[in-house]
């Protein structure tokens, strides 16, 4: 059984339908990549995997371990053991980098019904993560993501994920932005998090770079909020290449056709 299944997914924003019945799956273990034209519901699909109330589903199931989730809160599904890194993070004032890790941490721990972490066991777990990810302990004073840079947020994302060690991690276009030491930091902590702990990891980007980094088994393209292909890493290098014309164009006369 997969860890997560999302089954005939239709997503709704106001009164415009952006998921027009979306199969996806990611296995246990596996690195699966999502690609797709700009607008055609890759963040949309990400955001309502963590249950973000801004889309409603209105057909459709997503399961997760076992467990219908569909309409379960983002604290139920990350507790469960999902992770999003997201496009757009955004910034807390007033939180520090420390407490929110804690309270994180914290949170997890109080699920699976063990105590607080002592502050040594999180030093060193911190310290741990923020030397695998690269992020300077100065971090930890600030306040989270606040007036950090693009690269600087995306690092901070990894080294969360790398904390949290969730079964299945969404990376949406973690790596956009980024310069080549800053893509390999991420590279190596996805790759850490999905070899050592065999998370699932969905990576969503526009770009075969990473790719080239954490290495995909499977590629599925959305395009107009459906899945319209699925292939193996192969299919990177065609898109890379060619862009997205023959799939989409493919799709319009599979539409026709079936009008
Ligand atoms: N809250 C919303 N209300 C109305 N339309 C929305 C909303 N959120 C997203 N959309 C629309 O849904 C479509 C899909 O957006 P989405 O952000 O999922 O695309 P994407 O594939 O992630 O694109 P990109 O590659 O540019 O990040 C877009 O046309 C967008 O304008
Ligand atoms: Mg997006």
């Amino acid at each position: 059984m997969p860890e997560l299944e999302i089954s005939n997914l239709h997503v709704s924003a106001g009164d415009k339908e952006i998921l027009k019945g979306v199969d996806l799956t990611v296995e246990a273990g596996e690195v699966h990549a999502l690609m797709g034209p700009n607008g055609s519901g890759k963040s949309t699909l990400a955001n309502v995997i963590m249950g973000n109330p801004a889309f409603e589903v209105t057909q459709g199931t997503i399961v997760f371990r076992g467990e219908e989730i569909t309409e379960a809160s983002p604290d139920e599904r990350s507790l469960l053991g999902l992770f999003m890194a997201f496009q757009y993070p955004v910034a807390i004032p007033g939180v520090t980098v420390t407490k929110y890790l804690r309270m994180v941490i914290n949170a997890h721990r109080r699920a699976r019904g063990e105590d607080e972490i002592s502050l040594k066991d999180f030093r060193q777990v911190v310290e741990h993560a923020m030397e695998m990810t690269e992020v300077n302990r100065e971090f930890s004073k600030r306040y989270l993501n606040d007036g950090f840079s693009g690269g600087e947020k995306k690092r901070l994302e990894i080294l969360q994920l790398a904390l949290q060690r969730p079964n299945v991690a969404i990376l949406d276009e973690t790596d956009s932005g980024l310069d080549i030491d800053a893509l390999n930091v991420v590279a190596e902590g996805v790759n850490t998090v999905n070899t050592q702990s065999g998370a699932g990891v969905l990576i969503i980007t526009h770009y075969q770079r990473i790719l080239h980094l954490v290495k995909p088994s499977r590629v599925s393209i959305i395009a107009d909020g459906k899945i319209v292909t699925e292939g193996g890493p192969d299919l990177v290098d065609q898109l890379e290449s060619e862009g997205y014309g023959w799939i989409t164009a493919d799709n319009e006369l599979a539409e026709r056709a079936s009008a």
